[in-house]
């Protein structure tokens, strides 16, 4: 009896030592001490065994049983330990791959991206950004830009009034802006002169088609200083316009009006997209009209009637003066990009935002 109890134990003994996982332990744990095992049936008999006998045996079994119980208990820790060290080693993730799928990229918007290469180009020339109320007052908007209450621009029909109250003339009437201009006035009642700022912002006028939204963005430019010309102005412009459209460009000034501006100008960049209005095959170039110029923005000196309204920062007339420029941000993006028409801009559409 005690020999065959020897015996199971020391073949236990070897297998437990060899199991390979907490699986084979298992088995192993049931083989030997499960119910219907060997050894606890012996323990089981003990009683029935003969008095002299019964403490031998039953000693030894125990002795045995314990063991066992040991050896699996100290087994099964090693092996758990082995397999969660495994587990890690095999699930381990490389948190420095990039995603699977590749996470999409998010970019900025084409007006927004836009905007920004605009006023880089003239903070490089020296220009700082200023910005102002999109809700503005008659004031800002026309009457200090010498803007009379007879120009058509301050009709109903062509302004966004907030408050006309108490009627559209009034200076204190509230509106939408539907230039960038009143932040010229707003910033010069700021800051004395010298001034160099360019002026981006949201701007508004009842207008809906290919080229014209509701709600648009423009991009205004102020220098006043003691000794600025219109040479200035050019220069400034073709440094713009080079830097946006092309270092082979060249600008043109054309003769205009804006009540705040005297002179004032229209000013057109030389086409990229044709030669004297001829594009590379042969037809007529569809960006210029064949004309070999593209419109870009309007300008001019300031009027001395504008600086009169900020004459008490330090803006005499007969002391200082300026140029002015305001330029659509949605019209250089589509001339530059090719963007056939402007609600593109503002549908949303991923298929188009994505090109950019
Ligand atoms: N404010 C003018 C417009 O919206 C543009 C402009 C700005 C013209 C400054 C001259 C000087 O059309």
């Amino acid at each position: 009896m005690i020999e065959r109890i020897e015996q199971l134990r020391a073949e236990a003994q070897t297998a437990i030592a060899g199991a390979s996982s907490s699986e084979a332990l298992e088995e192993l744990r049931v083989k030997y001490l499960g119910r219907k095992a060997e050894l606890p049936q012996l323990l089981r008999g003990v009683a029935q065994l003969e008095a002299a006998e019964r403490g031998a045996v039953g000693k030894a079994a125990n002795e045995a049983r314990q063991t066992l119980e040991k050896q699996l208990e100290a087994k099964g820790q090693e092996l758990a330990i082995k397999e969660l060290d495994e587990q890690l080693r095999t699930d381990r993730v490389d948190v420095t791959l990039p995603g699977d799928p590749l996470p999409a990229v998010g970019r900025l918007h084409l007006i927004t991206r836009t905007r920004r290469e605009i006023e880089d180009v003239f903070i490089g020339l020296g220009f700082n950004v200023a910005e102002g109320p999109e809700v503005e007052t008659a004031y800002y908007n026309f009457d200090a830009l010498n803007t009379p209450v007879t120009h058509p621009s301050r009709l109903m029909s062509d302004t966004f009034y907030v408050k006309p109250a108490p009627d559209i003339f009034d200076p204190q009437t509230v509106l939408l802006r539907v230039h960038t201009s009143p932040v010229q006035i707003r910033s010069m009642e700021l800051q004395p002169p010298p001034i160099y700022i360019v002026i981006p912002g949201r701007t508004y006028r009842p207008d809906n088609d290919a080229t014209h939204s509701p709600q648009f963005h423009q991009i205004e430019g102020l220098a006043v200083d003691t000794d600025v010309t219109l040479s200035d102005l050019k220069g400034t412009l073709l440094a713009f316009a080079r830097a946006i459209f092309g270092a082979d460009r060249q600008i043109r000034l054309r003769p205009h009006f804006f009540p705040f501006t005297e002179p004032s100008v229209e000013v057109d960049v030389s086409c990229f997209n044709c030669t004297d209005g001829i594009t590379a095959d042969g037809r007529r170039c569809p960006l210029c009209k064949g004309t070999s110029w593209i419109e870009i923005l309007g300008a001019g000196m300031v009027d001395p009637n504008v600086l009169a309204h900020v004459s008490a920062n330090g803006y005499d007339p007969e002391r200082v003066q300026g140029f002015a420029f305001g330029m659509g941000i949605e019209r250089i993006a589509m001339l530059k990009h090719g963007v056939p028409d402007l609600r593109l801009m503002y549908d949303n559409d991923i298929r188009f935002l994505e090109q950019f």
